[in-house]
């Protein structure tokens, strides 16, 4: 792999403290081409601007994906990867619901150990910052005819982040907008899919909501996510969790939380989520406890969520599921405790 460093680094130790989340890039990044229906050699530069023309297929057609991945150091300064293989794995669903080429799973997982050990001082050491990882792919041929793409390029970028704490989340049920639609893209990383729910969440932050809830497309009667994240509620002394479908985003962390869950004995049940049951359930008292889940923060309890004239509030105690299983995984993730999984990679 042909590797071009920068001349002068620009790493700084407090100076993408206090940023915005993903707005400061490490020195480098890597960048694969696929043309003449195969990929290029892969090869690693300096964080930069990437040329393109008004005619980029992409920037038309919306022929892009995207995953979300961390780096995490281990207290005795290791890097680790955490289940690396199915961010890939998800990255080629995605991108064959995008008629656009699977990337060799070998190439992605090179190319991004390449680049940590090449800028492993950019991940930052303390408890709970982490490294976020980018690899994206979209569109490059020149043309502006509603045919896919002939030619892709593949990249990877990253940015030292910080503890994901927002304070007290509280959200509001979509009744109106969809996110995703049965048949559509929704289990898919796709960069549309993010595009159209802006305009939503925006609304429900002008409402003083810091995300919504997505309802199914057809009725708006089931839970599918909140926000970017999975979603889970405790029932009793159990999980329960929307079943995946084509509309909902098989999360990485969805799937570690119902493992480790069963694990420790919270049986975790996968079952369509009716907004009036979940109305019912709560009243009752059945229903305590409502969190998301993704790999940004892991785990975000919720304190309310508000469905039409309805605030349901939830529980949010240190000794809950949600911060039990949040302490559990990110332990797995940044080597503080056994992994019985085989989920973290030593980079
Ligand atoms: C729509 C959506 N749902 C769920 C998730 C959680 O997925 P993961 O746990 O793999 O980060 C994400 C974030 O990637 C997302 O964008």
């Amino acid at each position: 792999m042909k590797v071009e460093k920068v001349k002068q680094s620009r790493w700084n130790k407090d100076s993408w403290r206090n940023t915005e989340f993903g707005s400061v890039f490490s020195d480098h990044m890597f960048v694969v081409k696929y043309k003449d229906g195969q990929w290029q050699k892969g090869e690693i530069k300096p964080y930069g601007t990437i040329n393109i023309l008004p005619s980029l297929h992409s920037l038309h057609y919306g022929q892009s994906i995207f995953e979300g991945m961390k780096a995490y150091k281990g207290p005795k300064d290791e890097t680790f990867l955490f289940r690396p293989d199915q961010n890939a794995k998800r990255f080629n669903k995605s991108a064959a619901r995008m008629c656009m080429p699977e990337i060799p799973e070998d190439l992605f997982l090179e190319g991004l150990y390449e680049l940590l050990k090449l800028d492993e001082k950019w991940i930052p050491k303390e408890a709970s910052s982490a490294l976020y990882i980018r690899p994206f792919m979209f569109a490059s041929s020149n043309f502006i005819k509603a045919n896919p793409s002939d030619e892709y390029t593949f990249i990877i970028i990253t940015c030292p982040v910080q503890a994901y704490y927002k304070g007290e989340v509280h959200v509001k049920v979509e009744s109106n907008f969809t996110r995703a639609a049965a048949g559509g893209t929704g289990a898919a990383k796709a960069a549309g899919n993010y595009g159209a729910s802006f305009y939503p969440a925006k609304k429900a932050q002008e409402n003083g909501f810091q995300q919504l809830i997505w309802t199914d497309g057809n009725h708006h009667q089931f839970i599918e996510e909140s926000g970017t994240m999975n979603i889970f509620f405790r029932r009793k002394n159990e999980l329960v969790t929307p079943p995946l479908s084509d509309s909902i985003l098989p999360g990485i962390t969805r799937d570690s939380l119902i493992k480790l869950a069963e694990h420790h004995g919270i049986p975790c049940v996968q079952e369509k989520i009716g907004l009036e049951s979940l109305v019912l359930a709560h009243k009752s008292g059945n229903i305590t406890e409502a969190f998301g889940a993704g790999t940004a923060a892991t785990v975000a309890s919720i304190n309310s969520i508000t469905y039409k004239e309805e605030k349901l509030s939830f529980e949010v105690n240190d000794d809950g599921f949600a911060n039990k299983l949040k302490t559990e995984l990110q332990d797995i993730q940044y080597g503080r405790t056994e992994d019985p999984f085989g989920w973290r990679i030593t980079v």
